[in-house]
């Protein structure tokens, strides 16, 4: 899978400018590769609206609330995103935990909300700097790992995607080497097994995300358990995204 998250870029005008270009862009549909867009709410109708027509194409949104309704000024529901047409949702960006006061309790509460609703949603984890430093990155994502599938059954488990994205890595140009990448999602893939099984553990799809572009994709899509990309800078242009997932369907096949 590939997957932008545009973060707060690109209105609808834009985002309908963004998937003719893609369209134009893509000369053979992905057979293996899912494309999957995260556009800011207020572009999200406009992506559905733009996206027909590619049939690998996804929208999706890059956060909601986890309650249906009620006095939460500002925030948006699994049943609105629903409404758009979009299937997929980010949960716990590291920009959400940093910036929005983001809990592992409050991604577990997203995770289910969105799959009751049968909205994809694509969960993040990754470590800060410092965490790497004093070597406390496995158990750091550990935590949110294990945090986030709490109360999930095996059944919906295997329908998530899961981003690595290792927060000293985005929007830095610094990347997490291939080796990295390798370790932590190989780690990732065995906390899975653990709370489920291997199957389960198999099936959900672990993407990286951190400074992913055209550039250093084949090697990081490379690895055996890196199933995909979460990419910001790099996707809100339709030609570099296109690369992007030209780059994932020569590695998968
Ligand atoms: P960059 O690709 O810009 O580093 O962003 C990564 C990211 O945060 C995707 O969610």
């Amino acid at each position: 899978m590939i997957a932008g998250n545009w973060k707060m870029n690109h209105g609808a005008a834009d985002a309908a400018d963004f998937f003719k270009k893609l369209k134009g862009e893509v000369s053979t549909t992905p057979k293996n590769v899912e494309v999957l867009v995260c556009a800011p709410f207020t572009s999200l109708a406009a992506s559905v609206d733009a996206a027909k027509g590619i049939k690998t194409i996804h929208v999706g949104a890059q956060n909601m609330h986890f309650e249906a309704s009620g006095a939460y000024t500002g925030e948006v529901s699994a049943e609105m995103l629903k409404e758009t047409g979009c299937s997929h949702v980010l949960v716990g960006h590291s920009e959400r935990r940093q910036y929005f006061a983001e809990t592992d309790e409050t991604v577990n509460l997203k995770t289910k909300k969105a799959l009751t609703e049968g909205i994809v949603p694509v969960v993040c984890v990754g470590e800060l700097l410092e965490e790497r430093k004093a070597d406390k990155h496995f158990d750091v994502v550990t935590t949110q790992v294990e945090a986030a599938f709490k109360d999930v059954s095996a059944k919906d488990a295997a329908t998530i995607v899961i981003a690595y994205e290792p927060v000293w890595a985005i929007g830095t140009g610094e990347v997490a080497t291939p080796e990295q990448a390798q370790e932590m999602h190989a780690h990732i893939r065995s906390v899975l097994g653990k709370l489920y099984d291997t199957g389960v553990a198999d099936t959900i799809r672990i993407l990286y995300g951190g400074s992913m572009k055209p550039s250093n994709a084949p090697e990081l899509l490379g690895q055996k358990d890196v199933d995909g990309g979460l990419i910001g800078g790099a996707s809100l242009k339709a030609d570099s995204f296109n690369e992007l997932i030209q780059a994932a369907e020569k590695a998968s096949s």
